[in-house]
């Protein structure tokens, strides 16, 4: 699928993604390094905070309460729709979600 991504600053960046990762890797992978994914993926840094757009929101498996405790130490204050990347898994039925990345990671 497609993932779209708009950055800090600004850009916009579409990633052509393998399903079965996570959406933090796909980004990694494609070189989006605003998402910094400290803890590589492990729940523990919050890092990989992104806002993902309503519509896939609500597509998506509810987050652990592991990963709910986490948000709250997002360095940008989490909204309705933030969501750990690293937690999030690429399906085909994702094609054309759209994250946004917290300018304070
Ligand atoms: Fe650390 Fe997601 S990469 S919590």
């Amino acid at each position: 699928p497609k993932l779209h991504f708009t950055l800090p600053s600004g850009d916009k960046k579409t990633v052509e993604a393998p399903s079965g990762i996570s959406v933090m890797q796909a980004a990694r992978d494609a070189g989006i390094e605003d998402i910094l994914a400290d803890c590589g993926g492990a729940m523990a840094c919050a890092t990989c905070h992104v806002f993902v757009d309503p519509e896939t929101f609500r597509m998506l498996d509810a987050h652990s309460d592991a990963e709910d405790e986490m948000l709250d130490f997002a360095a940008t204050e989490r909204s309705e729709t933030s969501r750990l990347s690293c937690q999030i898994t690429v399906t085909p039925e994702m094609d054309g979600a759209h994250f946004t990345v917290p300018v304070e990671i």
